[in-house]
């Protein structure tokens, strides 16, 4: 998805009017990664990684032999080296900081445990496969006099790089980059972009909206009460929501715009149309992301309100729906914004996972952590991540119905169960002040009362999981 190839057409002269002039190979990763070169010796890894890396990015091979025994060509202290390239690797991923592994990497075992360590440090991988061909290898390999090993070596490794780089793609990189020319290699550009949960740039002030589960009419209220003007009109191709923000304010949504409530259309209308004209951002909740897993036809319980949601839905256009989908596939699961001060979540994050992208992190901002057990309604027994939350991030979720907001080192949950009969609330930010209106009625009665106390802390865990029951 990263890798777009362009051809430049460039004239010297008039003659040369149709002659390709050159290729740009454009690779963009994330400015937080972990980077895998692959190549055998000679292919051109460390004049690359110094080309388009800093220095302290790169972690080599080369480097941690020669820090261990003064000789970067002392094979005798490879294992070593090894194990201070993953010690080097796991510290600045935990300090999510861009790590380049310049080592030759031709086999599945020597690329598994830095894959292992990205994985537990939420971080994508990308591998970059530089293969100027055998020939220039073995040219470049006989005039360098800093490497003693013998041709053959080289050779095994040729061989490797060629009967290997099919499996690649199994292997758990987010992008293969495969440069298989000295042209292609000498031709990237790199540029590195923030990941799309990293919003630090992005600064209030902001009203974050709790759970509407498809209670449009007190949406729209919240809104005008914060200050909005909202115009929902039109039926229909036709109907789309016109928002006009106090000055310089932005709303937050954190998730859960579906299921449950009497109009889910109306609230993706007016959360989508608000997004479009840059007023609004959200996360989707685990009701959006059970509706996202419908439309890509997999196997879901219509229950817990999804039915009903199907069922407005399929009032809608076609192209209403085709938004709908499109718009939740493109969400991502938490927002860091405002220079690191603050986040979003649906049901809460923890600080090492902020700015971080894993099957791990989607599954605990949208479902938290449940003990595993059940409680005396049936439900799944949350546990209770706020509790001992340690961060300096400010962090702003819903998931669980409350009666009343109550910070709890340094966070807030803001679902106040409107669809429960309870009522639909906004933080506004930074002013920490909140705003709600009152449910019009109960649509839904809860299982679980919502004054029933969260579990505290302590209560065994099972590993976070998907948790579709409530
Ligand atoms: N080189 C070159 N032209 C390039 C790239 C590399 O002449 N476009 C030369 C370098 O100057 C060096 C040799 O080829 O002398 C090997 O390049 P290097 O980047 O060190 O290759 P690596 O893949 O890092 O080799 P190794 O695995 O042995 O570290
Ligand atoms: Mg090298």
């Amino acid at each position: 998805m990263y890798l777009g190839l362009k051809l430049f057409r460039m004239t010297k002269d008039i003659n040369e009017l149709s002659e390709p002039f050159g290729t740009e190979m454009n690779l963009t990763i994330p400015d937080f990664c972990l980077v895998i070169l692959i190549g055998a010796s000679s292919s051109g890894k460390s004049t690359f990684a110094k080309r388009h890396f800093k220095q302290t990015q790169i972690v080599s091979s080369d480097r941690c032999r020669a820090w261990i025994s003064d000789d970067e060509n002392d094979q005798s202290v490879s294992d070593g080296a090894f194990e201070l390239m993953r010690q080097l690797v796991d510290l600045r991923l935990r300090a999510r900081r861009l790590t380049v592994v310049d080592a030759t990497n031709l086999l599945p075992s020597h690329r598994e445990p830095f894959l292992k360590i990205a994985r537990s440090n939420n971080a994508f991988v990308y591998a970059i496969v530089l293969d100027p061909g055998a020939d220039t290898c073995l040219t470049r390999y006989q005039q360098r006099d800093d490497r003693n090993f013998p041709e053959k070596v080289l050779a095994e490794q040729l061989r490797q790089l060629s009967a290997g780089m099919s499996r690649l793609d199994g292997e758990g990189f987010r992008e293969v980059f495969r440069l298989e020319s000295q042209r292609e290699i000498e031709q990237v550009i790199l540029t590195t972009i923030p990941m799309r949960s990293d919003k630090r740039s992005q600064f209030g002030p902001f009203d974050i909206i709790g759970d509407v589960h498809g209670c449009a009419d007190e949406l729209l209220e919240l809104l005008q009460t914060l200050g909005y003007q909202v115009e929902l009109t039109g039926k229909g191709e036709n109907r789309k929501a016109i928002t006009i923000p106090p000055e310089g304010r932005r709303a937050l949504f954190v998730g859960d715009l579906v299921d449950r409530g009497p109009n889910s259309p109306d609230v993706l209308r007016i959360v989508m149309d608000m997004i479009n004209a840059g007023h609004a951002m959200t996360v989707p909740g685990n009701h959006d992301i059970k509706l996202l897993r419908w439309f890509n036809g997999r196997n879901v319980k219509l229950t817990h309100g999804l039915d009903l949601t199907i069922e407005q839905l399929g009032r809608e256009s076609k192209s209403f729906n085709k938004r709908v989908h499109d718009f939740l596939d493109g969400l991502v699961s938490h927002l860091w914004l405002e220079g690191g001060r603050l986040a979003i979540a649906h049901a809460g994050i923890k600080t090492h996972m902020l700015g971080r992208s894993s099957r791990s992190v989607r599954v605990f901002c949208f479902y938290g952590e449940t003990s595993g057990e059940t409680d005396e309604f049936g439900l799944p027994i949350r546990y209770n991540w706020a509790a001992e939350y340690e961060g300096d991030t400010t962090v702003i979720y819903g998931h669980t119905p409350i009666p009343e907001p109550e910070w709890l080192n340094n966070t807030l949950c803001i679902d106040t169960g409107c669809v429960f009969g309870g009522k639909l609330t906004a933080l506004r930010w930074p002013e920490r002040e909140l705003v709600s209106v009152p449910a019009r009625k109960m649509y839904v009665k809860p299982i679980r009362p919502m004054a029933h106390p969260p579990p505290r802390p302590g209560i065994k865990l099972n590993r976070p999981d998907r948790n579709d029951d409530d």
